[in-house]
């Protein structure tokens, strides 16, 4: 398997408990001082390219906020005009963007070419969401659930109703570092691969996935229920067969009263209302969903001043 360099964030299996922890404890600090008008520019001088090959509201501005904000600037690219698609070998890109910029975000679909990027780039590459994993919104998940439970997670338990996709996966993966108990529910054939689970097994002994098709039992006593959209980007031609597959996991009032009795809502955005989930429980008062979204800024300065300085 694909080793990452140290300086790069792909897939979060090889982070260590340490390491996540640091960064979550440096987000939320950030985040404590820039809300009281901190300006510091630690990275004045420095460049970030971002090359998407998928839309992104988000990810693509807290990169950008957060670069901006800390003193340096970032570049918009997709993988055509940087060359990557046939104009010239995606090495020689990698090792192009390795002498000009500081770091790389990348949004793409195969996982493969933000390894690739990573290999040959000797500069930080941050996934920004591929097909297979999307580990910045984890971290950022892990940010928003301390706010709400407390720096010590482990124990908890968190549900994700829904796909078993990038979301969930890199959700599973970062529960599992931290000890939070996880489960995925889902309809049959959306469920984890026995290649990911084992994977994570290997990465995190002993730590186990609940997987359950029953949403009702699944949540009882939960303290988050997680969700994301039925079909993910790249995805449109399954839509129809997924709204199908789908149509009993629902996030809806009933079942958020099924979880704990301080349970929070969370969905990395964007948000279907009427499909994974309805707008009283995405709209009320257990949902977590726009501090979710401004911690993915905080999270992205955390991982720009851990990496960068
Ligand atoms: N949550 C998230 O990654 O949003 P975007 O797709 O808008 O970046
Ligand atoms: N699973 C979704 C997440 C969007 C942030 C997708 O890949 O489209």
């Amino acid at each position: 398997a694909f080793v990452a360099p140290d300086d790069c964030l792909l897939t979060l299996f090889d982070w260590s408990v340490e390491r996540i922890e640091g960064l979550l404890d440096r987000a939320a600090s950030l985040k404590a001082a820039y809300r009281n008008g901190d300006c510091s520019r630690p990275l004045v001088g420095r460049t970030l390219v971002q090359i998407y090959d998928k839309p992104s509201l988000r990810t693509r501005l807290s990169f950008s906020a957060a670069m901006t904000q800390l003193g340096g600037s970032d570049l918009f690219l997709t993988s055509k005009e940087a060359g990557l698609l046939g104009r010239e070998d995606p090495s020689d890109v990698a090792q192009v963007l390795g002498r000009m910029a500081d770091a790389i975000v990348m949004r793409t679909f195969g996982q493969e070419r933000v390894e690739a990027l990573a290999a040959d780039a000797a500069i930080p590459v941050i996934n920004g969401l591929t097909d297979d994993f999307h580990p910045c919104q984890a971290l950022t998940d892990l940010l928003t659930l301390r706010e709400t439970f407390g720096e010590d997670l482990s124990g908890r338990h968190i549900v994700f109703v829904g796909d078993g996709n990038n979301v969930s996966r890199s959700l599973a993966i970062a529960c599992a570092k931290l000890g939070v108990q996880f489960s995925l529910c889902s309809p049959p054939g959306y469920e984890f691969s026995a290649a990911f689970l084992e994977r994570l097994e290997a990465a995190v002994p002993g730590s186990e996935v609940e997987h359950t098709a029953m949403p009702a039992a699944a949540v009882a006593g939960a303290d988050a229920i997680v969700t994301d959209v039925w079909a993910s980007m790249g995805e449109e031609a399954q839509k129809e067969e997924k709204l199908r597959a789908f149509a009993n996991f629902q996030v809806d009032a009933s079942l958020m009263a099924g979880a704990g009795r301080d349970a929070i809502f969370l969905h990395c955005l964007p948000a279907h209302r009427g499909e994974e989930v309805t707008a009283e429980v995405i709209d009320g008062p257990r949902s977590r969903v726009f501090d979710q979204a401004e911690n993915r800024m905080h999270l992205a300065r955390a991982l720009f001043v851990e990496l960068l300085t």
